[in-house]
C-alpha cells in the first residue's frame, strides 16, 4: 500500500492535516507513538488543563462568590480524586473523537515511533520492537514539542514536575513553587492556588507573561497578587534539594549579583518553555535541516529542504499554540492538493485561561513603539460595563490599538471574564483589515461583556459613551 500522505504525530497539527487531506481526496495514513491521539494538546496540555481550570474556578466561585450573589451553601470541599476523574473523562472523550474522525475519513493508523528513512519512506517501530516500512508521496512531520528542562534540576514528575506531572499530582500541595511566569505557570499555578496551595512564582524577567502587552501584564499581575499568588521577578531557580518531605529551592537574582536565597516548597513546577521534539525521527540521516533553535526549517509552504518532506506545528517556528498548528495543518493539506493554503501569522490570538482570562491578538504597544508605527490607543474598563457588574466580573479592561493615520486595528488586548471568547470579533475584524471605527460602529447586543470591546474601539477615534 502506498499513500499520498503520511503524517507523523497526531496532535492538533497532524490530525487536522490528515483529516483535511483525506477530505480533499488523498489516501492518508498517520503514525503515532502515543496510545491515544490528539498529541500534547488533548492528552497532557490544553484539554486536561482546561478541565482542571474550569473545575477549580467553579470551586473558587462556590467558595468565595456565591454569597455575594445571594446564594448560601455549606462550605464547599475539594474532591481532588473527583476532579481528576472529570479531567480523565474529558481526555478520553476528546481523544476518542479523533479516532472517530480518522475512521470517518478512512485514514489508516500506524501505532509506533515514526522515522523518516528517505523521501517517501517511513519506518514505524512498534512497542514490541517490530518494524514496518510504509511508502508515500509526501511526509508531514507534526511531532510537536516537549518540556524544556532546567539545567541541574531533575524532573521526577512527583515532587519536581513539568506540566504533565502537575496535571496529576497525588494531592493538592501545601506550597507550590512555580518556575516561570508564562502561560503554563500562571494557568496551573491558578488551579492549585484556587484549591488551597500557597503559590509562589519565580520568573527570570521583570514582568509576567513576557511577550504580552506591558499594560496587560502589569494589571494582570496585580489581580493575581490580590488572589494570593506571590511573585519573585528578575529571579531564577538554580537548584532544588530534597530536605525530608520538603524541597529546598535555591533562588538567585537573574542578574546574578546578589546572594542566593532558599525557599521551601512541597512541589516545584518547572514551566520555562517547550522545545521542538525531533528525537528519533532520523532527520540528520534524511538530510532535513534544523534552525538554530532545533526547529525544523521550512519555507512559507511548510516544505523542508528535502523534497516531499514537510513540517507543521510546534516543531517549526512560530507560537506553540494548538490553533496555529491546526491552521498550518489545513493550509498544508490544501497546498498539497494544489489549492492556495495560507495562514495569516499577524492574526493568531493568544489566550491565558486564568480568572480573569487574558486574550490578545496583533501587536502590543511595545511592539508598535519599537517598530516606529504611530498609533492611537483606546481603553475601556469592565467596571463601566453593566453586564460585568451584574455578574461580579468587573475586573479588567479592553485595549484597542489602531494606526494613527489609517485607523486600521493593529492589536487588541483584553483582561476580563470571557476574554478568550471576546477576542474573536477582533480577529475577524483584523482579518478583513477593519478599522476601530468599523468596530465602534458595529451594533453590539446589550447587556454583554463584548460592549466593552466596542467602547474601547470608540475610545480610539471618538469618546466612549459609558466613561
Ligand atoms: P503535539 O500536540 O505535541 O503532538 C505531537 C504528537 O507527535 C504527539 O502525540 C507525539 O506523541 C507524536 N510523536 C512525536 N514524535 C513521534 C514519532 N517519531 N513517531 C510518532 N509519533 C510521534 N495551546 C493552545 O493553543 N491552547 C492551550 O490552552 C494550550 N494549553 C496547553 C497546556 C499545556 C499544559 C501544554 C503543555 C501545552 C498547551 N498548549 C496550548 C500548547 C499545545 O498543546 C501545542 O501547541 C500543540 O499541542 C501543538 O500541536 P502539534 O500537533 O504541533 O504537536
Ligand atoms: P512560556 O514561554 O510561556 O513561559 C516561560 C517563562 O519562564 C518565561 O516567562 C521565561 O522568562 C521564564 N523562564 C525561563 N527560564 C527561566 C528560569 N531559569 N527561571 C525562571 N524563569 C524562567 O512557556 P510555558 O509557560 O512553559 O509554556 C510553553 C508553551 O506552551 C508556551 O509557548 C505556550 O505557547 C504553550 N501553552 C499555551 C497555553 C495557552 O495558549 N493558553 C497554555 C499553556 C501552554
Amino acid at each position: 500500500m502506498s499513500y499520498d500522505l503520511i503524517v507523523i504525530g497526531t496532535g492538533p497539527g497532524g490530525y487536522v492535516c490528515a483529516v483535511k487531506a483525506a477530505q480533499l481526496g488523498m489516501k492518508v495514513a498517520v503514525v503515532e507513538k502515543r496510545k491515544s491521539h490528539g498529541g500534547t494538546c488533548l492528552n497532557v496540555g490544553c484539554i486536561p488543563s482546561k478541565a482542571l481550570l474550569h473545575a477549580s474556578e467553579m470551586f473558587e466561585e462556590a467558595n468565595h462568590s456565591f454569597e455575594a450573589l445571594g446564594i448560601k451553601i455549606g462550605k464547599p470541599k475539594v474532591d481532588w480524586k473527583g476532579m481528576q476523574a472529570h479531567k480523565d473523562k474529558v481526555i478520553e472523550g476528546n481523544t476518542a473523537g479523533i479516532d472517530y474522525l480518522f475512521k470517518k475519513n478512512k485514514i489508516d493508523i500506524f501505532t509506533g515511533t515514526g522515522r523518516v528513512l528517505a523521501q517517501g519512506k517511513v519506518e514505524v517501530l512498534a512497542e514490541d520492537g517490530s518494524t514496518q516500512i510504509v511508502e508515500c508521496k509526501n511526509i508531514v512531520i507534526a511531532t510537536g514539542s516537549d518540556v524544556m528542562p532546567l539545567p541541574g534540576i531533575e524532573i521526577d514528575e512527583k515532587t519536581v514536575v513539568s506540566s504533565t506531572g502537575a496535571l496529576e499530582l497525588d494531592k493538592v500541595p501545601g506550597r507550590l513553587l512555580v518556575v516561570g511566569a508564562g502561560v503554563i505557570g500562571l494557568e496551573l499555578g491558578s488551579v492549585y492556588q484556587r484549591l488551597g496551595s500557597k503559590v509562589t512564582v519565580v520568573e527570570f524577567m521583570d514582568k509576567i507573561l513576557g511577550p504580552m502587552d506591558g499594560d496587560v501584564s502589569k494589571q494582570f499581575q496585580r489581580m493575581l497578587k490580590k488572589q494570593g499568588m506571590e511573585f519573585k521577578l528578575s529571579s531564577k531557580v538554580t537548584g532544588v534539594d530534597k530536605k525530608g518531605k520538603a524541597l529546598e529551592v535555591t533562588v538567585e537574582p537573574a542578574a546574578g549579583e546578589a546572594a542566593a536565597e532558599t525557599m521551601e516548597a512541597d512541589v516545584v513546577l518547572v514551566a520555562i518553555g517547550r522545545r521542538p521534539y525531533t528525537e528519533g525521527l532520523g532527520l540528520a540521516e534524511a538530510g532535513v535541516k534544523l534552525d538554530e533553535r532545533g526547529r525544523i526549517e521550512t519555507d512559507a509552504h511548510y516544505k523542508t529542504n528535502v523534497d516531499g518532506i514537510y513540517a507543521i506545528g510546534d516543531v517549526i517556528k512560530g507560537p506553540m499554540l494548538a490553533h496555529k498548528a491546526e491552521d498550518e495543518g489545513v493550509a498544508l493539506a490544501e497546498i498539497l492538493s494544489g489549492q492556495a493554503g495560507h495562514v495569516n501569522y499577524e492574526v493568531i490570538p493568544g489566550v491565558v485561561y486564568t480568572s480573569p482570562e487574558v486574550a490578545s491578538v496583533g501587536k502590543t504597544e511595545e511592539e508598535l513603539k519599537a517598530a516606529g508605527i504611530a498609533y492611537k490607543a483606546g481603553k475601556f474598563p469592565f467596571s463601566a460595563n453593566g453586564r460585568a457588574k451584574a455578574m461580579l466580573k468587573a475586573d479588567g479592561f479592553v485595549k484597542v490599538l489602531a494606526d494613527k493615520e489609517t485607523d486600521r486595528v493593529l492589536g487588541v488586548h483584553i483582561v476580563g471574564h470571557g476574554a478568550g471568547e471576546m477576542i474573536h470579533e477582533a480577529c475577524v475584524l483584523m482579518e478583513f483589515g477593519g478599522s476601530s471605527e468599523d468596530l465602534g460602529r458595529t451594533c453590539h447586543a446589550h447587556p454583554t461583556m463584548s460592549e466593552a470591546v466596542k467602547e474601547a474601539a470608540l475610545a480610539t477615534f471618538a469618546k466612549p459613551i459609558h466613561m
